[in-house]
């Protein structure tokens, strides 16, 4: 378990050697949720054994699925129910997972029978309209009854539903994931539209799944056709790079450090940040790129001296969206101004990642300009070690320690046991790499 309360110090020495981070969460949740709904027994390696996911997995297993280890393992065999799950006799616990009450909510508002989704105070305050709407035309029945408007706990009244063609409001993985898997058993095609490509883990693993996933040679559009059966099939899931990137970036700011992350996935959808990282000066290296289903790879960084700001693309955005905190930690050592812009997503996350960022930043000495879709940082003077909340944000808390290896003085984050949510064996790491 992470402790509540950790400091840092300055990194005394560089960061040197192999780390090999966690597991994917994205790619965690599909494989519980395709896994449990496939035919037959699908043996899963490296499965993220963090909170979220295995609320995930346990909810698979309270609609019939089975699975083969009782305790908490990232290697086990799951049975899946043949797209004939069973209801669940108790609420379905989401934890702090958006990515675990959305999905699930598209595979259960076609399954004729009731179910009610929790989460935790964090996860209650998050929106859920975003999916309600586009189900809910498809015929779903689902009644957001928490306090905040359009929040969980949700209940849902499982029906025969419509295939549709939905073009999304915002570039959500989330929001398209649902209505692909609501999809599946909708009798016709559905069909999703993105304003831009988010993360394609639902689209590759359906695929490796057995059931055809179409896309537009832009990439925007996707489509499947419904009354599909899912077929177990082996899954290898890589590291995660959301979490690799938080050894990527401390390897480039600490000096003197070179660090490799084995097995790290590397899906494009995924990656923009070491684009946008090497767009700064990173000096990052990709080797023994692999993957069935999802491509895979080491990730080499050294220390780049000399980093510098930069303007992101929109289009960027959607595929660094869960790196943007760690990112702004880059910009901060960085020479010159950072613009990250069109991210009003952020607001709508663990935290609202802007306003955690932004105070974090300034409580640490750096200047950030604030706007409601984003910031600008400017980098390059010395960080100052501070006191600081997490927000109960995973992210925002392991953002802000590595900030506190290039903090003079210490740094104290607060609010941090959310980190195994998604980083079990975080704070190990980190004190491997210090020590
Ligand atoms: C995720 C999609 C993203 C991301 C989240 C995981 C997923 O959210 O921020 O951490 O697994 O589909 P949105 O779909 O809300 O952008």
């Amino acid at each position: 378990m992470a402790s509540d309360t950790i400091s840092v110090e300055l990194a005394a020495h560089p960061l040197r050697g192999e780390l090999i981070a966690p597991g994917d969460k994205s790619v965690s949740h599909r494989v519980a949720i395709l896994g449990g709904l496939a035919s037959g027994v699908t043996r899963v390696r490296n499965f993220l054994c963090s909170a979220d996911c295995l609320n995930t997995l346990r909810a698979m297993q309270q609609l019939g699925a089975v699975v083969s280890s009782s305790a908490p393992a990232a290697n086990f065999s799951i049975t899946g129910v043949g797209m004939c799950p069973s209801a669940p006799a108790d609420s379905i616990d989401c934890g702090n997972s958006g990515t675990g009450m959305r999905l699930l909510a598209g595979a259960l508002s076609a399954l004729p029978f009731s179910s009610r989704l929790t989460g935790d105070g964090s996860l209650s305050r998050r929106p859920m309209r975003r999916v309600i709407a586009p189900l809910e035309q498809m015929g779903a029945c689902i009644r957001a009854c928490g306090e905040k408007e359009g929040c969980a706990p949700l209940e849902i009244v499982g029906r025969s539903l419509r295939p549709i063609h939905y073009s999304l409001p915002m570039a959500s993985a989330q929001v398209k994931s649902a209505i692909l898997l609501a999809g599946l058993f909708a009798d016709g095609e559905t069909c999703v539209e993105q304003p831009a490509v988010t993360r394609d883990h639902t689209e590759r693993l359906l695929r490796h799944f057995g059931v055809p996933c179409e896309e537009s040679a832009d990439r925007l559009s996707v489509a499947v056709r419904g009354r599909a059966s899912l077929q177990a099939h082996d899954i290898d899931v890589p590291s995660d790079f959301s979490s690799a990137a938080f050894w990527v970036v401390a390897a480039s700011v600490v000096p003197g450090s070179e660090l490799t992350l084995r097995g790290v996935g590397l899906n494009p959808t995924r990656t923009a940040l070491l684009r946008v990282l090497r767009r700064m000066g990173a000096q990052i290296e990709l080797s023994n790129e692999r993957g069935e289903c999802e491509p895979t790879g080491d990730v080499t960084v050294r220390y780049a001296p000399q980093l510098h700001g930069t303007d992101l693309r929109p289009e960027e955005i959607p595929n660094l969206i869960d790196e943007v905190p760690i990112l702004a930690v880059a910009a901060a050592c960085a020479e010159g101004e950072t613009n990250i812009r069109h991210a009003d997503e952020l607001r709508v996350k663990e935290s609202d990642r802007i306003s955690s960022v932004a105070a974090n930043l300034q409580a640490m000495g750096v200047a950030v300009q604030e706007y409601d879709d984003g910031m600008t940082i400017t980098g390059g003077s010395p960080l100052v070690g501070a006191t600081l909340d997490s927000f109960t944000d995973h992210r925002i808390a392991m953002s802000f320690l590595v900030a506190g290896l290039r903090a003079t003085g210490k740094t104290t984050l607060l609010r941090c046991a959310n980190i195994d949510t998604s980083y079990p064996g975080f704070e190990g790491h980190l004190r491997q790499l210090i020590q």
